[in-house]
Formats: structure tokens, C-alpha cells, sequence
């Protein structure tokens, strides 16, 4: 059973209420001082799942639990929302993986990591495309074999960080690694720095 906590519910609320006024000022807000720019239209779907969780918070969901995460998946979406007692960690995570896949992906190439969708720039919700959980030891040893990106986006090798999306391309799911203080979002950004001119 997945619940959203106070603080999550307060937020997605605050979330649903500017997208029903379509306030696109208001939901622009949230995006504030973010790497990359919210994309409107996908918000308003995300916006609609957060909602129908909120009133129904059994209905048709299934969590996974990560170390510091809980993992919602509805519909095309895997919703990633900081377990409560590792609220500062977890939105640490979150934040990273938005900067990773908005950021540095692009000037380092990485194809394998899921797409993320939408994420609010505190770190409270991440949303990310659902990818099945259903990637074998061995195809994930052999695309690390195969992979010469420099630098390497950091992730584990365990099965369940893995999956595939729709078109059957293998990502990582979890990549967000070990990243959960912002000295080490720092530590990590300036060593992607130094390959960027
Ligand atoms: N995009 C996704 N689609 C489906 N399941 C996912 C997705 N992202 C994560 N999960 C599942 O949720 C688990 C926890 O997510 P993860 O990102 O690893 O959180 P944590 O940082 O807490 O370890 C993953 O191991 C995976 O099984
Ligand atoms: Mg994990």
C-alpha cells in the first residue's frame, strides 16, 4: 500500500491546485532556479497521477523501496518520492538524477540512463518513465563491457537498478548514486567539470 506523508500530499496538492487554476506563472515557480526548464505539457499528466494518488491512494499503484527512496509506478510513470526517514538524502538523490539527466547526459552521451520526466527542483518528487524490472545480471555486465563513455555515469550493477523501456532499450533506473549530501553533489559536479570546456 502506498500513502503519500503530510509533506508529500501538501506539496502535490500545492502541485495540483496551480495546475487546475492553469497557472502557468505559478507552476513556472516551481521551477524556479532549475538546471532545465519543467516541460508544461508532460507536467499536466504528471500533475493528474499525483492527483488521483492523492485521492486514491490504493488504487492500481505498487511501490518498490530503495535504499532512501519510495518508487510509486502508475501508468507510464515511476514516481520517486523520499522515504520519510531519509527525507535530506533522498531529495539530495533526486535533485542529482534531475541534474544528471538534464545537464550532464547530454554533453557526455549517456544512452542507457531512464528518462526523467518531470522533477520539482527541491527534490520531492521525481518522475521518471517505467521501465519493467526484469534485466539480467549478464546483458548488464555485458553493456558495461561495451560502454567507452568517459566520463562513466555512476550507477550498481544489481539487477534491480535495471530494466528495459518500451522499445526494449536497457537503462539504468537508479543513478542518482551515492550522491545524497549536496558536498558530494558538489564533489561529483566538479569532476564532470573539468571535462567540459
Ligand atoms: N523508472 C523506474 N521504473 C520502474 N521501477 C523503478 C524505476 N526507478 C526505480 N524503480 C524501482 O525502485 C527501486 C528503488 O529506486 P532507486 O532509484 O534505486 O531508489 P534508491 O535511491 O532509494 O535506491 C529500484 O531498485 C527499482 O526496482
Ligand atoms: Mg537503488
Amino acid at each position: 500500500m502506498v500513502e503519500l506523508t503530510p509533506d508529500e500530499a501538501r506539496y502535490a496538492a500545492a502541485l495540483v491546485r496551480a495546475e487546475q487554476r492553469a497557472k502557468e506563472a505559478e507552476v513556472k515557480k516551481f521551477t524556479a532556479g532549475h538546471a532545465s526548464r519543467l516541460v508544461l505539457e508532460k507536467a499536466a499528466d504528471v500533475y493528474r497521477v499525483i492527483a488521483e494518488k492523492l485521492e486514491q491512494p490504493q488504487a492500481g499503484a505498487a511501490a518498490s523501496l530503495g535504499n532512501w527512496r519510495r518508487v510509486v509506478v502508475e501508468g507510464p510513470y515511476a514516481i520517486k518520492l523520499p522515504r520519510d526517514e531519509r527525507r535530506t538524502g533522498a531529495m539530495c538523490l533526486n535533485r542529482w538524477e534531475a541534474e544528471i539527466w538534464n545537464v550532464w547526459r547530454p554533453k557526455f552521451k549517456w544512452e542507457h540512463l531512464c528518462p526523467v520526466v518531470w522533477a520539482d527542483p527541491a527534490g520531492h518528487v521525481l518522475v521518471m518513465q517505467r521501465a519493467t524490472l526484469d534485466a539480467t545480471e549478464d546483458e548488464i555486465l555485458a553493456f558495461v563491457d561495451g560502454d567507452d563513455s568517459y566520463p562513466m555515469a555512476e550507477s550498481e550493477y544489481k539487477c534491480e537498478d535495471w530494466g528495459h523501456l518500451e522499445d526494449g532499450r536497457l537503462v539504468v533506473l537508479d543513478y542518482g548514486y551515492a550522491c545524497h549530501t549536496e558536498e558530494a553533489i558538489e564533489k561529483q559536479r566538479r569532476y564532470y567539470s573539468q571535462f567540459v570546456r
